[in-house]
């Protein structure tokens, strides 16, 4: 079932909310990263970017044919080969992706679910030992010019506080991501810690 308040403006409007490249490298997506997985691409706002950063491949789901449409052709454009772009409903038969077969995990504006566990579960169970989950939310507060309404828009520390139910390490619980967003880090747990 298709997360409750996940249409999308225009695309236009959606970019100018964000610098991707930025956030991608403040959420722990970098080179060190082979394989990442994008929940819920959208317009291909990070799949595209985090493609040019990966040294595997992007796996990126989406529910909606228009977004895999959308990133699709974007990733043509670029000449890009590194993206697998897969139509999908992630929260009724998760990803189909094999248990640790990732390294990156990205959820961003995504946790305000129903069912947040169901995704951050599905995200830690492919995720390799040592693997990182980003999460990227709207900030708690009315005057975003977007976002999920206050009722269901996940706090940071609600946030955290589902990723360490399903398993996870918080790395980083709170990253400022101006001028509308938060971001956090989360680590599948192992002792050979990949981030700094
Ligand atoms: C708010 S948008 C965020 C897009 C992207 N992550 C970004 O931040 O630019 C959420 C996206 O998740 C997709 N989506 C919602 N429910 C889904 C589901 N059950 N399975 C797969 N994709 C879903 C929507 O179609 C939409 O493109």
């Amino acid at each position: 079932m298709k997360v409750r308040e996940s249409g999308m403006p225009a695309e236009n409007i959606w970019q100018s909310f964000f610098k991707p490249g930025q956030i991608l490298g403040l959420l722990g997506l970098d080179e060190r990263v082979a394989d990442a997985v994008d929940f819920g691409c959208g317009y291909g706002t990070f799949t595209i970017p985090a493609a040019l950063k990966v040294r595997g491949m992007v796996y990126s789901f989406d529910i909606d044919p228009q977004m895999i449409d959308a990133t699709r052709k974007k990733a043509l454009r670029r000449r890009l080969k590194n993206i697998r772009l897969h139509l999908c409903d992630f929260m009724s038969d998760g990803t189909g992706l094999p248990d640790a077969s990732a390294d990156y995990a990205m959820l961003y504006n995504i946790l305000h679910a129903k069912e947040p566990a169901r995704l951050l579960s599905e995200a830690f169970r492919i995720l390799r030992p040592g693997g990182t989950a980003g999460i990227m939310h709207w900030n708690y507060d009315p005057k975003t010019p977007r976002g999920p309404p206050m009722n269901i828009r996940p706090r940071p520390e609600q946030c955290a506080q589902w990723a360490e139910s399903a398993g996870f390490i918080i790395v980083k619980r709170h990253i400022s991501l101006p001028p509308y967003h938060y971001g956090i880090v989360a680590q599948k747990g192992d002792n050979k810690c990949r981030l700094s």
